[in-house]
C-alpha cells in the first residue's frame, strides 16, 4: 500500500485550525503536522484527545521560524500547507498591531519562502500536486454600504483595519509568489465564523459566556453592524475541497448566505439562551445587553458572494444559521471546563483592557 502523504497546517491549535484538523483525520487520509506557536488565543487542549494518534504530530514553534519549517517540509515532504496561523482579533490588532504584521506578513512572507524552496526541489509530479493553501478573510475587501453587492473575488481590496491590512498583505504575498515563481497557491477568504473552540473574545462565545455570567453584553455602536455568518464545519469542509479542486493561482470565497446585525444576532442568542439554560430569575438575558462605545473604524457591513465556489468546486454550506448556531451554544453549555480554562490569565487581562473603562 503507498503510504498516505502528510499535510502542515498551521495555527491548528486555534479556533478554525483545530475543528479543520478534526474534520481532515475524520474525513481524509494521511497524517496531519500541526506547527502552532501556542499564542493566548492557540490552545493545546483543543485538540488533546488525538495525543497517541499515529496521525497527528504537534510541533510548538512560529511560522516565521524559516529553519524550522525548512527542516519540517524536508523531514515530512507533505503534500500541502494550509496557513491558518495568524493573530485574527480585530480589536486586538487596534490596541497592539505590532504582532499582526510580524505574524500574518513577515510569518508567512517566510513561510511561503521556505515552500517555494521545498517546492523548486521536488520532482515533476510533485510539484504539479502540491498547494499552498492560504486561508484568508472576507475583511481585506473593506466595508459594504447597505444596497451594495456582496464581495467576489474581483472586489478591489480596501482592508480598514491593521488586522484586515495584514491580511490583505498577506494575500498579496501569497499571490506573487503564484505569479512569479509558479508556486501552486490557492486562497479562500471567508465570512466571519462560529461554532465550537471559538475563542470568548470573539462577538458570538463572548455573548454566551458573559450572559451566562450575569454580566452586561457589550454592544457596539448602535448594534447596526452586519457580518455573514459560517458554520466552522462547512469553512473546514470548503477548505478540505478547495484542497482537493481548486485551480491554482485562484481565490475562492466562502460566506454562509447570512447576513445578520449585531444587535439581531445577539437577540437569537440571548433567546436560544433563554430556552436552553434560562435565568435563575426568569427575566430574559436581552436585559444585559449594554451598548458600549463603537469600535474605531468599525467596517459598516460584509457580505460574501460565494458563487464562484458553488458553481466551479460544487461547495455550499450545510447548516443554516438558524441550526448552526443552536449547535454552538450547546455546545458552549456542554464545555463548561473548556471555558473556563480559556478565560483565566491572558483572556481577563484582556476583557480588562478592552471593556473596563466603559
Ligand atoms: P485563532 O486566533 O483562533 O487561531 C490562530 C492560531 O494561530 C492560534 O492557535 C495561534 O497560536 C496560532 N498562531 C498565531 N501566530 C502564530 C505564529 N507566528 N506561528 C504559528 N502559529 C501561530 O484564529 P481563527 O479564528 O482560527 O482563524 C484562523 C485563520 O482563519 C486566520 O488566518 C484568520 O485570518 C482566518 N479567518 C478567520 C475567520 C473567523 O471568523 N475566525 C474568518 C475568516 C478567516
Ligand atoms: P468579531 O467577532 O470581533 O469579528 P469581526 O470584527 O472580525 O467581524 O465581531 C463581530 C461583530 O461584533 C463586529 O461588528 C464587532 C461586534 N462586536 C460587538 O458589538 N461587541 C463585542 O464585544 C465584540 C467582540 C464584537
Amino acid at each position: 500500500m503507498i503510504p498516505a502523504v502528510p499535510i502542515i497546517v498551521t495555527g491548528g491549535a486555534g479556533f478554525i485550525g483545530a475543528n479543520f484538523i478534526r474534520h481532515w483525520l475524520a474525513e481524509r487520509d494521511g497524517p496531519v503536522i500541526n506547527l502552532d506557536k501556542l499564542t493566548y488565543a492557540g490552545n493545546p487542549q483543543n485538540l488533546a484527545d488525538l495525543a497517541g494518534s499515529d496521525r497527528y504530530v504537534f510541533v510548538k514553534g512560529d511560522i516565521g521560524d524559516g529553519q524550522l519549517t525548512a527542516s519540517l517540509l524536508d523531514r515530512y515532504r507533505p503534500r500541502a500547507i494550509v496557513n491558518f496561523a495568524a493573530e485574527s482579533h480585530v480589536d486586538r490588532s487596534i490596541t497592539a498591531p505590532d504582532a499582526f504584521i510580524q505574524t500574518n506578513v513577515v510569518g508567512t512572507f517566510s513561510l511561503l519562502q521556505q515552500a517555494r524552496h521545498h517546492w523548486e526541489g521536488l520532482n515533476a509530479g510533485e510539484r504539479d500536486a502540491f498547494r499552498f493553501l492560504h486561508v484568508s478573510t472576507d475583511e481585506v475587501y473593506g466595508s459594504l454600504g447597505p444596497d451594495d453587492p456582496a464581495f467576489t473575488e474581483t472586489t478591489p481590496y480596501a482592508p480598514n483595519s491593521p488586522y484586515s491590512a495584514s491580511k490583505a498583505a498577506s494575500d498579496h504575498l501569497v499571490r506573487a509568489c503564484h505569479h512569479t515563481y509558479g508556486l501552486p497557491t490557492v486562497t479562500t477568504n471567508c465570512s466571519n465564523n462560529y461554532g465550537p473552540y471559538q475563542f470568548p473574545e470573539k462577538l458570538i462565545p463572548l455573548v454566551i459566556h458573559r450572559a451566562l455570567n450575569h454580566e452586561p453584553i457589550p454592544i457596539y455602536g448602535d448594534g447596526s453592524n452586519v457580518r455573514d455568518w459560517l458554520f466552522v464545519a462547512d469553512h473546514c469542509r470548503a477548505i478540505a475541497t478547495v484542497l482537493d479542486q481548486g485551480r491554482p493561482g485562484e481565490v475562492y470565497n466562502i460566506g454562509g448566505d447570512s447576513e445578520l446585525t449585531n444587535l439581531e444576532l445577539v437577540r437569537m442568542l440571548c433567546a436560544i439562551l433563554d430556552e436552553l439554560a434560562g435565568r435563575e430569575d426568569g427575566r430574559p438575558y436581552a436585559d444585559q445587553i449594554t451598548f458600549v462605545t463603537d469600535r474605531p473604524g468599525h467596517d459598516q457591513r460584509y457580505a460574501i458572494n460565494a458563487a464562484k465556489i458553488k458553481s466551479e468546486i460544487g461547495w455550499t454550506p450545510a447548516e443554516t444559521f438558524a441550526t448552526g448556531i443552536r449547535h454552538t451554544v450547546q455546545w458552549y453549555l456542554d464545555n463548561p471546563a473548556w471555558v473556563d480554562d480559556v478565560t483565566s490569565g491572558a483572556y481577563q487581562q484582556w476583557i480588562d483592557t478592552n471593556y473596563g473603562e466603559r
